[in-house]
């Protein structure tokens, strides 16, 4: 039990969400609320998981899963009926979910069937794409959720579309009701971790840790289903990036591994394209913020280069983060054939720039709003 009585769970299992629950679980524990961490285990290997623990200066985990990988189904089920028995064991006074991926789902899913109040982190997010597995989780996450934190005024608007009511911060309506209001704009907790990356990458002489020198080369990353299961696509990327004008640093994912390896493509990789292990986060900061641009399927990569002011190619049909298209500093494309069409922009010389995803203070808004919600 926190010091104000309340008590909180938390659940994580992939990669982004490390990042994100980094500077909530800080702002958490100064507002006196308990906190029980669940990692679910579905990254598992030490260079997706256990640095970015370190990095983010999380707590160990109090319950660890070890779910490990599947098919989506096997995967989030495995996920429920553990769940199930630690939220019963826990009593907690609401359980919190971040972003899209199937623990997302999973916590979702164990908090309703057990009538405990749910909070989704990083709420309203929309791609369109039903075909993509993480729009289904967010769509149930938000609709089973109580309270929903967005990142956008976007995302807002997309929930207000949904029928959902604005929550207001003191949890009352005006009339002095309780509010019946269920989302409320917070920030994104991702440009709160990017301040506090940079901070550090300062303090440690902003270089960057890719041996390359800073504009020289482009940063890759590569993972969505939809780009790296069918061989052949996969094959087109690779080659793309092989066409480049200047060295492309692919960290790459194990799903995209172990794809390209069943496929046999990695014998055939070459100069300009450097394959590497994944990439803890602060490394993946600085290699972003000293890259000539950014070439990614992934969402939280692409904030990230729009803050740090470093152009980006997104490898796909959409993007759930609209904003990042302004003035096109992020362009999508999902032809590997048109790819180096887009790398056009330079890069502005540049620390975090805009506004629209929050004031970095977006952690502490949450535990503002929980403090009132709880
Ligand atoms: C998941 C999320 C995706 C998120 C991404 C971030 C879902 C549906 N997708 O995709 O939204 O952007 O995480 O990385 O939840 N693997 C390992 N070691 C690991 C983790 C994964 O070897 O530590 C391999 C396994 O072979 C596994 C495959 O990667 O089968 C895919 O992992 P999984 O977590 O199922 O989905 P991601 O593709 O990582």
């Amino acid at each position: 039990m926190g010091e104000n009585g309340m008590k909180l769970l938390t659940i994580v299992g992939a990669r982004p969400q490390f990042v994100k629950a980094g500077p909530v679980s800080r702002e958490l524990s100064a507002a006196g609320i308990a906190e029980v961490l669940v990692h679910t285990g579905q990254h598992y290997d030490a260079n997706m998981s256990d640095l970015f623990f370190k990095e983010l200066d999380l707590p160990e985990p109090q319950y660890h899963l070890g779910i490990g990988s599947g098919s989506h189904g096997a995967q989030t089920g495995k996920m429920l009926e553990l769940l199930e028995t630690v939220i019963q064991k826990e009593a907690p006074d609401a359980v919190m979910v971040y972003g899209d991926t199937n623990s997302t789902l999973a916590g979702a899913l164990a908090a309703a069937k057990l009538n405990v109040g749910l909070i989704h982190v990083e709420a309203g997010l929309r791609s369109f794409n039903r075909t993509m597995p993480e729009e289904a989780n967010r769509v149930v996450a938000d609709h089973l959720s109580q309270l929903l934190l967005a990142p956008t005024p976007t995302a807002c608007a997309n929930l207000s579309r949904e029928g959902f009511v604005e929550y207001s911060g003191n949890g009352h309506d005006r009339g002095g009701k309780a509010s019946t209001g269920r989302y409320a704009l917070v920030g994104d907790v991702m440009k709160d971790a990017l301040l506090a990356a940079r901070a550090i990458s300062r303090r440690n002489g902003n270089g960057s840790s890719s041996g390359l020198r800073a504009r020289s080369y482009y940063l890759a990353s590569l993972h969505r289903p939809a780009n790296v299961d069918d061989p052949e696509r996969l094959r087109l990327w690779f080659d793309a990036f092989m066409r480049a004008d200047l060295p492309v640093l692919l960290p790459m994912h194990p799903r995209t591994r172990r794809a390209a390896e069943e496929a046999q493509l990695l014998s055939g990789i070459r100069e300009p394209l450097r394959i590497v292990e994944p990439l803890g986060y602060l490394a993946m900061v600085d290699a972003t913020a000293n890259a000539r641009a950014v070439l990614t399927d992934s969402g939280g990569l692409q904030k990230e280069a729009f803050l740090l002011g470093v152009p980006c190619v997104t490898l796909r049909e959409e993007t759930e983060w609209l904003e990042t298209l302004e003035e096109g500093w992020n362009q999508l494309c999902p032809d590997p054939l048109e790819l180096w069409k887009h790398v056009q922009t330079p890069p502005r010389n540049g620390e975090i720039c805009s506004a629209v995803y929050g004031d970095g203070h977006a952690a502490k808004k949450i535990a503002q709003c929980l403090t009132h919600w709880l």
